[in-house]
């Protein structure tokens, strides 16, 4: 048995789909453990090229399990879409289950997310996420078990509406009728009753049965609600041990830690980003948005902000995380670069700093640079770390070095199996 959880080591977007896929050849269960359709998690096999969202990322897999776990936020519309594109490409979905304790990410919670970003916010998703978290943890919402009990679903329902409509009038928008609520509910009753699962007694059975767990996670720490760089960050925990603490398991069980990492930095939405760089190199890299690894978000097709790979920033996630392994990706796009650049600390206010410092603190660092030779040779068809030129040999042993990580895949092109181990 194993319990694997694979998680973003930067900003979110570093390869966690295609890291998924390509582990879930080895496991029975896949768990999504936080987040929502906010995710793009971008997947290229043999059944063709997926921006996945709230469906796990090993739903390939035929052997293979996934679950929409109980830390996550869903939206059943954008959830019912998503099934049926990936249902086109002649996937199997019967593996598919939801944690009855998922919460629902009610239509009027978008609606709320994009009002208020629309008076200045902090560069969401836009898809509510941040809303359906406040009303989950104010105890005004709906998860996918109270479906099923129609007895003590009306009263759970006027509740909400009561506080979900203060808010909405109190925007100007127009309030939410309880028939049309209810109507929903019944909608999502006979589409998914039959995927809803138990989940606390579903996932020990895997434990005890010593099956092979992999635990998907969403975004990065550094966009964690409590260890990011708050308040440009989301609203769940985007680590290691939330995988435990969301799951209903003991943290003690999990025996693998994965980090994925980027070959270099890229963030969306607003906030601090050290490393961003206009420069020349580093912008090519975005491409025109007409290959699936250009950089524009997954989710949101914004322009993605680009940078140099940041080791203050991986060395604190994997603090945070214990990463036993790290997978780098992207290292294909460096290589037509003569020069690469990478932050190996922070000034701030002339002083080298020893810890992380806070998001105000962030927004005045200094990066300081090691400028590494590249490699200009073609690396998309190496399969083995070893094989790599040297000089990127080089570049993963700095980061190594600097990170106190040991990097076991090489992402080498985004397809299922364009991988050095
Ligand atoms: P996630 O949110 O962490 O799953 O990452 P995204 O899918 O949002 O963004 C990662 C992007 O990089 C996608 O376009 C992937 O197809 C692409 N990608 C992942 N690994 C590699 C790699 O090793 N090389 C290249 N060229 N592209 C990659
Ligand atoms: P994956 O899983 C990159 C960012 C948004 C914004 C902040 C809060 O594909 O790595 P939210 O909609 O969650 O309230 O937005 O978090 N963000 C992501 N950035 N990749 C993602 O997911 C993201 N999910 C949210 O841009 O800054
Ligand atoms: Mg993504």
């Amino acid at each position: 048995m194993s319990i694997t959880v694979l998680v973003g080591a930067q900003w979110g977007d570093e390869g966690k789909g295609k890291m998924i896929d390509y582990l879930s050849g080895d496991s029975d269960l896949i768990v999504r453990f936080q987040g929502g359709d906010n995710a793009g998690h971008t997947v290229v096999n043999d059944k063709g090229v997926f921006k996945l969202h709230l469906i796990p990322s090993g739903i390939f897999e035929d052997n293979c399990v996934s679950l929409i776990g109980t830390g996550t936020v869903v939206n059943p519309d954008v959830l019912n879409e998503e099934i049926a594109q990936v249902a086109a490409a002649n996937v199997d979905m019967s593996g598919l289950k939801i944690s009855g304790k998922a919460h629902i990410l009610l239509p009027a919670h978008q609606q709320l997310d994009a009002l208020m970003e629309a008076k200045g916010g902090i560069g969401t998703t836009k898809r509510g996420i941040g809303v359906a978290y406040s009303y989950k943890m104010l105890r005004k919402n709906l998860r996918f078990e109270d479906l099923l009990d129609l007895e003590t679903l009306p009263k759970k329902i006027s509740g909400i509406l009561d506080a979900v409509n203060a808010e909405l009038t109190a925007y100007g928008a127009q309030p939410i009728s309880y028939d049309e609520l209810w109507d929903k509910c019944m909608e999502w009753k006979e589409r998914y009753g039959d995927m809803i699962v138990e989940p606390i007694s579903f996932l020990h059975n895997y434990m005890d049965e010593g099956k092979n767990i992999l635990f998907e996670g969403q975004l990065a720490a550094m966009k964690d609600i409590d260890l990011g760089i708050y308040p440009y960050v989301t609203s769940s925990n985007p680590v290691a041990a939330y995988a435990a603490v969301s799951s209903g398991f003991p943290a003690k069980k999990i025996d693998r830690v994965i980090g994925v990492a980027k070959a270099f930095s890229s963030a969306v939405g607003a906030g601090p980003f050290p490393t961003e760089s206009d420069d020349e190199q580093i912008q090519i890299i975005r491409g025109t948005g007409e290959h699936v690894d250009d950089e524009f978000g997954a989710r949101t097709g914004r322009s993605r902000r680009l940078g140099w790979f940041d080791a203050p920033v991986v060395k604190y996630t994997n603090l945070i995380n214990g990463f036993d392994e790290l997978a780098l990706c992207k290292i294909d796009k460096l290589d037509d670069l003569p020069e690469i650049k990478i932050c190996v600390g922070y000034k701030l206010d002339g002083e080298l700093l020893d810890h992380y410092p806070n998001t105000d603190q962030l927004e005045r660092v200094e990066p300081v640079y090691k400028v590494m030779p590249g490699w200009m040779e073609d690396t998309t068809g190496i399969r083995k770390i070893e094989d790599l030129p040297e000089n990127a040999k080089n570049y993963i042993k700095t980061i190594e070095d600097l990170t106190d990580t040991k990097i076991c895949y090489v992402g080498v092109g985004p397809g299922r199996t364009e991988l050095a181990l």
